[in-house]
C-alpha cells in the first residue's frame, strides 16, 4: 500500500517533527566530507517551510554510547544545513532535555530547530525486542518517544538510511502521535520506488555487483538475489571466502571460515538457476597493510604471508566487461581496500563501468557509503541513475526485508 507523503498532509502552522539521516561522514576535524545526506533531505524540509509549517528536525549521528559525545554532535552539521538553506537553524542542546523543549515551544512559522544526536540519548537504541521483553526498557523507551512527540502536530519520517532500524525516533514516536498525521517525506518516497521498481521489474542482463569485508553482512542479499540476477560479481575481502570454498590458496587474505559451508552453498544455489558467480582471477597483494606498502599482482592462488587488498588488473577488466552490457545493475562495496591508493584501482574500474553502462541505457543502482563515495570521488554522481543514501537499508532492502518504522505509517 502506497504511504501518504508530505505533500499530502496540511502542514500550515504546524510544527512539523521530522527524522531525518545527517549521519554524515566526517574527518578526524569534524569537518563533513560529504553532505549528500543533507542536500538529499533539503526537498521535503523546503516543502514544509515554503509551505508555512516549522520544523524539528532530529537525527543520530554515528554511534556515541548513550550519553553526550563531543565528537558526535550534530553542531557542524546545523551550520551546514544553515548555509544551504540560506536561513538561521537554531541549534539545540538536546534531543528531550530543556533546551529542546522550550526552543520547539518558541519556533514560528518558517524556523527550523535541529536537536543534538538522538543517540546521546540510551533510549533511542532500545530495540523493540528487548523493550517487549523487559518492562523498564519498554518504559524508558516510550518515555523518550513521548517527550519528542509531544513538540509536534506532525511526524514526518525522511530518514531513508535509518529505515531498517527500530529506533525510538523511528519506530515509537510515531506509534505515540497515532492519530496525529504521520507521513513520509520526498527522499523515502525516491528511495523506495526507484529500488522498488528496479528489484520488481528489472532489464536483462541485470547485474549484481557485491563488495565489502563480510560474506556474512550479505548472504541475505545474495539469497534474494539468486534468480533475479543473471550474473553476480564478487569482490572485496569477502571474495575470498568463496574462493577459499573453490579451493583456491588465499594466504593471509581475510576470511570467515564459519561461512565456508554458506558460501558453497550459495553457489550451488545460483548454479541452480543459472545465475553466474564471477570472482576475482587476480588479485593485487600485499606483506602489511598500510599506505606506501609493497605490492604486487597474485593470479589465481595467494601465497602465505600475502594478503588481497584489491581485485587485480585482469579481475577489473573481466568484472568491467561483464557490466558493460547490462541493463539493470546493482551496487553495494568496495572491491578493495580503496581508501589506500593504490588499492583504489579496482572499485575505481568498477564505478567507471557502471557510469559507462548507465550512459549506454541501463539503470543502475549504488548504495552503501563506500561505493557511493568512491563515484563521488571519480566525480560520476550524474552517471549513476540512482546513488542510494542508504547503506544498511538499501542492503535490507535488496533483501526483501520490509521496513516496519515505515510500514506504521500512514497509507494513503
Ligand atoms: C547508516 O549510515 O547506515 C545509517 O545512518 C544507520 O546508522 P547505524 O548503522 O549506526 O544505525
Amino acid at each position: 500500500m502506497a504511504k501518504k507523503t508530505v505533500a499530502d498532509i496540511d502542514v500550515k502552522g504546524k510544527k512539523v517533527l521530522m527524522r531525518v539521516d545527517f549521519n554524515v561522514p566526517q574527518d578526524d576535524n569534524g569537518n563533513i566530507t560529504s553532505d549528500d545526506r543533507i542536500v538529499k533531505a533539503l526537498p521535503t524540509i523546503k516543502n514544509v517551510l515554503d509551505r508555512g509549517g516549522s520544523l524539528i528536525l532530529m537525527s543520530h549521528l554515528g554511534r556515541p554510547e548513550g550519553a553526550r559525545d563531543d565528537a558526535y554532535t550534530l553542531q557542524p552539521v546545523a551550520k551546514r544545513l544553515s548555509e544551504l538553506l540560506g536561513k538561521k537553524v537554531i541549534f539545540a542542546d538536546d534531543s528531550v532535555g530543556p533546551d529542546a523543549t522550550a526552543k520547539a515551544k518558541a519556533l514560528k512559522q518558517g524556523d527550523v530547530l535541529l536537536l543534538e544526536n538522538l543517540r546521546f540519548n540510551r533510549e533511542e537504541v532500545i530495540k523493540d525486542k528487548a523493550a517487549k521483553e523487559d518492562k523498564q526498557l519498554r518504559e524508558a523507551k516510550d518515555n523518550f518517544a513521548k517527550k519528542l512527540a509531544a513538540m509536534a502536530d506532525v511526524y514526518v519520517d525522511d530518514a531513508f538510511g535509518t529505515a531498517h532500524r527500530d529506533n525510538a525516533s523511528m519506530y515509537t514516536v510515531p506509534q505515540v502521535m497515532e492519530g496525529k498525521p504521520r507521513v513520509i517525506g520526498f527522499l523515502i518516497e525516491k528511495e523506495l520506488k526507484f529500488l522498488g521498481d528496479t528489484i520488481s521489474d528489472p532489464a536483462h542482463p541485470f547485474v549484481a555487483i557485491l563488495g565489502g569485508a563480510k560474506v556474512s553482512d550479505k548472504i541475505g542479499v545474495i539469497e534474494n538475489l539468486i534468480g533475479k540476477v543473471d550474473r553476480i560479481i564478487i569482490g572485496g575481502a569477502m571474495a575470498y571466502t568463496f574462493l577459499k570454498t573453490r579451493g583456491k590458496a588465499i594466504g593471509g587474505s581475510r576470511v570467515e571460515d564459519d561461512f565456508l559451508d554458506k558460501a558453497q552453498e550459495l553457489l550451488d544455489r545460483a548454479a541452480d538457476k543459472n545465475c553466474e558467480v564471477l570472482l576475482p582471477p587476480d588479485h593485487s597483494v600485499v606483506r602489511k597493510l598500510e599506505a606506501g606498502a609493497e605490492h604486487r599482482t597474485a593470479v589465481g592462488d595467494i601465497d602465505p604471508g600475502w594478503q588481497a587488498v584489491d581485485i587485480g588488473p585482469m579481475a577489473a577488466r573481466e568484472f568491467a566487461a561483464k557490466i558493460v552490457d547490462a541493463k539493470t545493475i546493482v551496487w553495494n562495496g568496495p572491491m578493495g581496500v580503496f581508501e589506500i591508493p593504490p588499492f583504489d584501482l579496482g572499485t575505481n574500474a568498477i564505478a567507471q563501468a557502471v557510469a559507462q553502462a548507465t550512459e549506454k541505457g541501463a539503470k543502475s543502482i549504488v548504495g552503501g557509503g563506500d561505493s557511493a563515495s568512491a563515484i563521488e570521488q571519480l566525480g560520476l554522481q550524474d552517471k549513476i541513475s540512482h546513488i542510494s543514501t542508504g547503506g544498511g537499508a538499501s542492503l535490507e532492502f535488496l533483501e526483501g526485508k520490509k521496513f516496519k518504522a515505515i510500514e506504521i505509517l500512514d497509507n494513503k
